[in-house]
């Protein structure tokens, strides 16, 4: 297995897109936060100043567990980087709802209107009560990963071939000559899930590995299996992980933060929830990947954001993300629960302190 080389470039910061209401904890703690588009315009325009690349929507079809409101995730995209001037914003996609086509002629046109800043982040579904509301066939856990990575094929032959024929189980095209293209440099494809298919998937597919909260170790795993099955492909592939961060002036001011959101947890919000990701990894035939051994206290933050534990001081949290970063991540994707004051301290007292980190870092090493 080859060793997870530190990435060289400094390490790079999305935010979690509030487009879905009842913010990013299954908690009744005040959540200072907004699903609505004023709300957000302000927040990507935050971000962007306060040293944040890029910015992930969500796509949710109905309400599962507290997100009554789920605005889509392509046109709300499109209006944030109309709103702004240099943040990226990744549009999330489900296979299924979508057809790969009339995606990258959407994809292609905000291309032009936005200067290439929009990418897709295709996943694959866990919601099955979803699908069952809008009448959309449900498959088989690695059945949903076969269709996401002809999904992308598809994605990538429109975007790059003069005309792109297809054949697939799932997609067939004929002479197909998408006009026009998306600017270049294309928008990059992330994906999001952890169990194997979807390490198997990224290792051959994706620009972008995107995956739920986890501890330094669970993340090494992780990245080591997908480096070495990509290098057998050659294939390069880059790492996203999620955290829920809590930056606060001391560490115990910050830990009761999220005690105080775990003790204002929903419980039955939290359980139907857990009901409902048993379809995600655990439904897969090695009953690994997202949610397959999260605790009820992991699942009060959707994605497992506790456990990558970016919650203390802007130092301790500064040291952590300069220990993922030589675990192989290149990319770390924050939830807040205040997003607009907290994304604005965390560029002004964070990031700075990862740059000097890294900068300490680069010269000790050019000088060993
Ligand atoms: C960073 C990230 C973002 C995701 N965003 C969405 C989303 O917006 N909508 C959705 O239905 N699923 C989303 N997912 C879920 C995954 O795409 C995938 O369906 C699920 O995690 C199952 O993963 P598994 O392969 O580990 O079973 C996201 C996952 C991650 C890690």
């Amino acid at each position: 297995m080859p060793s997870a080389n530190p990435p060289l470039e400094p390490i790079k910061f999305a935010y979690w897109v509030p487009n879905v209401s009842g913010g990013l904890v299954i908690s009744s703690i005040e959540q200072r936060t907004s699903w609505d588009i004023d709300y957000n315009r302000r927040l990507a325009q935050i971000a962007e100043n306060a040293g944040f690349e890029f910015a992930l929507t969500q796509i949710r079809f109905t309400a599962g567990y507290g997100a009554d409101n789920q605005h889509e995730s392509v046109s709300f995209s499109h209006a944030l980087l109309a709103a702004t001037q240099k943040l990226n914003v990744i549009a999330a996609i489900l296979p299924g709802p979508w057809h790969p086509v009339l995606l990258a002629k959407q994809i292609a046109t905000i291309s032009h209107l936005t200067a290439s800043r929009i990418h897709v982040n295709i996943v694959s579904g866990w919601f099955r009560g979803e699908f069952h509301a809008i009448g959309e066939p449900w498959l088989d856990h690695d059945e949903r990963y076969r269709r996401s990575e002809e999904f992308i094929d598809v994605l990538r032959g429109v975007w790059g071939e003069e005309s792109f024929t297809y054949r697939g189980d799932f997609y067939r095209l004929h002479d197909y000559a998408l006009k026009p293209k998306p600017l270049s440099p294309l928008p990059q494809i992330f994906q999001g899930g952890s169990s194997r298919a979807a390490r198997d998937m990224a290792a051959r597919a994706s620009d972008w590995y995107f995956t739920n909260g986890n501890t330094i170790e669970g993340f090494r795993a992780e990245i080591g299996d997908i480096r070495a099955k990509a290098a057998a492909n050659n294939h390069s592939v880059k790492i996203g992980v999620n955290a829920f961060a809590i930056a606060r002036e001391t560490e115990q001011e910050a830990r009761s933060v999220r005690d105080a959101i775990l003790e204002k947890a929903i419980p039955e919000a939290v359980a139907g929830f857990h009901d409902e990701v048993q379809n995600a990894g655990n439904a897969s035939p090695e009953r690994e990947g997202n949610w397959a051994t999260s605790s009820f206290e992991d699942l009060v933050q959707y994605n497992d954001g506790f456990k990558t534990n970016l919650i203390g001081t802007p130092l301790q949290i500064a040291e952590r993300i300069l220990a993922l970063k030589a675990a192989g991540v290149d990319l770390v994707l924050l939830g807040f629960l205040h997003f607009q004051e907290e994304i604005e301290y965390f560029g002004a007292h964070v990031i700075p302190l990862v740059r000097e980190l890294e900068a300490r870092q680069a010269a000790t090493a050019s000088a060993a």
